[in-house]
């Protein structure tokens, strides 16, 4: 099974998720500025909030996804209130022609005073537990 995956992140927190579940499914975490390359059957995309929404860089990056070659993308998220970025995210995705899966990960990031410490050691276990079950079950 081909697995990417692929990263928007301004401060770090969303890296460290992406890292975790690259690491469970043993390939190495990018941020989107690498490109995709051939057929992927997973990709897990993951990002942060910013001014309640995703940024519009990732929003670009989105647009430019050939769906043909992405047979699902898996949202991952990180935020300071927001409880994720999925719906967000799933809107351009699926515009864009993709398929997105119903399950996706997010965990609170840390942002000034709030959320200090997250994501945690727990954050990051979860995270990978999530992307093993979610592999397991395809
Ligand atoms: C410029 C900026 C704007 C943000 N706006 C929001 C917001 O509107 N809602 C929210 O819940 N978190 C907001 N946050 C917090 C981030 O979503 C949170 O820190 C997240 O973990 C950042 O992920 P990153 O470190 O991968 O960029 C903002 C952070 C930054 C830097």
């Amino acid at each position: 099974m081909n697995i990417e995956v692929r990263y928007y992140s301004k401060s770090g927190n969303t890296k460290k998720i992406a890292n975790a579940i690259a690491k469970q499914v043993g390939v190495s975490a990018k941020s989107i500025h690498e490109p995709i390359q051939g057929e992927i059957d997973v990709l897990f995309l993951g990002t942060g909030i910013y001014a309640f929404d995703i940024d519009p860089e990732l929003k670009e990056y989105i647009s430019n996804l050939n769906p043909a070659n992405i047979k699902m993308v898996v949202v991952f998220s990180t935020a300071a209130i927001v409880k994720s970025a999925y719906e967000k995210a799933k809107k351009c995705l699926q515009d864009q022609g993709l398929t997105v899966s119903n399950a996706e990960y997010h965990c609170p990031g840390h942002y000034m005073i709030l959320r200090k410490g997250r994501p945690n050691a727990d954050d990051l276990k979860n995270a990978e537990q999530f992307a093993k079950s979610l592999i397991n079950s395809l």
